[in-house]
């Protein structure tokens, strides 16, 4: 069967199972990875500056929601925030490596490296929230 662009996989994606159980959160991740897609179509054939605003408007858009999922952990009470605060400062530093490589000219490489972060912080981190979630400990 012929891959049209109706079928063809995109080529950022929240793997199935990776839901943390709080709309708020899940829905951010779901926004990242599309907005990840549309950065990767976006960057095809367009110039430096364009690829520099959408990833600099991803990185907004992480540390929004790196507040915003803090917030939510804090008000269910979870015990391992103070450890997962640091791992978005971590991984906020490694937005701006892949945002450095980018800058050097290797966009797709820049989106390839923070897709991989983003989504092994999920399923190390972001996951580990859900009985506190479950339990509804606010
Ligand atoms: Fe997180
Ligand atoms: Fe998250």
């Amino acid at each position: 069967m012929a891959t049209t662009a109706a079928t063809k996989p995109k080529p950022f994606h929240l793997r199935d199972g990776l839901c943390v159980g709080s709309g708020a959160i899940d829905g951010d991740h779901q926004r990242l990875f599309a907005a990840l897609d549309d950065a990767a179509a976006q960057m095809k054939g367009s110039g430096h500056g364009v690829a520099q605003t959408v990833f600099l408007d991803i990185l907004s858009d992480l540390a929004r929601h790196f507040s915003a999922e803090e917030r939510i952990l804090a008000a269910v009470g979870y015990a391992g925030l103070d450890h997962h605060r640091i791992c978005h400062r971590v991984l906020m530093e490694q937005a701006r490596a892949a945002l450095a490589m980018g800058c050097d000219g290797e966009w797709p490489t820049a989106l390839r490296l923070l897709s991989t972060a983003v989504l092994e912080h999920i399923a190390a981190e972001d996951c580990q929230v859900r009985p506190y979630l479950r339990e509804g400990r606010s």
